[in-house]
């Protein structure tokens, strides 16, 4: 009889234990997804995010009134930021050091950067947030007006960017010279030091109503480019971070505030 009692009591203890069990089985998929909410990248566990940019690069950057990086991706990414409860450091650097730099001097770039091949064997990349396309800016009068007929001239890029590598590796007998700031290149064109600009376009119709009556911006479907898309890089094998920062963007996009800070600094 005791015995019998013993093995009840076994019995309704393991049943109970089961069930108990069972209530913390049910519910998998929440207990998953509010880990996985509440994992935080260690990037951010200062509270700090270091933001590496190039401010050359009007509307998406530049160097506002107070001396500080402003545009549309220094507002992007400031609401990233609040989004993920850190404070955000801008860095003004070099473009063509921002991809090097990730992981030690900063933690990612946002700097119109386009989503390459090449850059995604040191970095990754956010969802793209904006489409570009390449533009090429002559001195009014330029006969330049197709692929073909960037051939053999001398153009100018921002040193790394996708305008150089296009210039420097697409178009035949081109002479490229490279300079760290895109402003400097438009200033050689209407020197004359080089026949074209090749740079994005939204810093090219930028250049184009600065220097109004001096230069024009060709839009880029008429040389055949390939349409690119602007994207935050991120340390690479950051699967967190990449995580939040896509959902803070989603997040923006949804309610509002992406489309308003295009409208604030881009227009159209
Ligand atoms: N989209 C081009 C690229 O990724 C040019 C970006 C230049 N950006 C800058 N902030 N200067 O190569």
């Amino acid at each position: 009889m005791k015995k019998f009692l013993a093995i009840l009591l076994a019995t309704v203890m393991t049943m109970s234990l089961l069930t108990a069990c069972g209530g913390k089985d049910a519910a998998p998929a929440d207990v998953a997804s509010s880990e996985a909410d509440a994992a935080v990248s260690e990037v951010l566990a200062d509270g700090v995010l270091t933001v590496g940019t190039n401010a050359e690069f009007p509307p998406f950057e530049y160097v506002g009134d107070s001396g500080e990086p402003d545009g549309f991706d220094v507002a992007l990414i400031k609401a990233i930021g609040e989004k993920l409860g850190v404070s955000v450091e801008v860095e003004n650097m070099e473009f063509d050091s921002l991809v090097s730099s990730i992981g030690n001097k900063i933690d990612v770039a946002i700097a119109g950067m386009t989503v390459t091949d090449e850059r995604k064997n040191s970095v990754d990349f956010s969802n793209s947030y904006y489409d570009a396309l390449q533009y090429v800016i002559v001195p009014e009068g330029s006969e330049i007006a197709t692929f073909d007929d960037l051939a053999g001239k001398a153009i100018g890029v921002q040193l790394g960017t996708t305008g150089d590598f296009i210039a420097s590796d697409d178009v035949d007998g081109a002479s490229v010279s490279q300079y760290n700031k895109a402003v400097d290149a438009v200033n050689d064109l209407i020197n004359g030091r080089v026949d074209c600009v090749i740079i994005d376009k939204n810093p090219a119709l930028v250049f184009e109503s600065k220097f109004a009556g001096q230069v024009k911006a060709i839009d880029g479907a008429q040389f055949d480019f390939e349409v690119e898309d602007y994207a935050i890089a991120l340390p690479k094998g950051d699967a967190v971070l990449a995580d939040q920062i896509n959902k803070a963007l989603d997040e923006l996009k949804a309610d509002g505030t992406f489309d308003k800070l295009v409208e604030e600094y881009i227009g159209q």
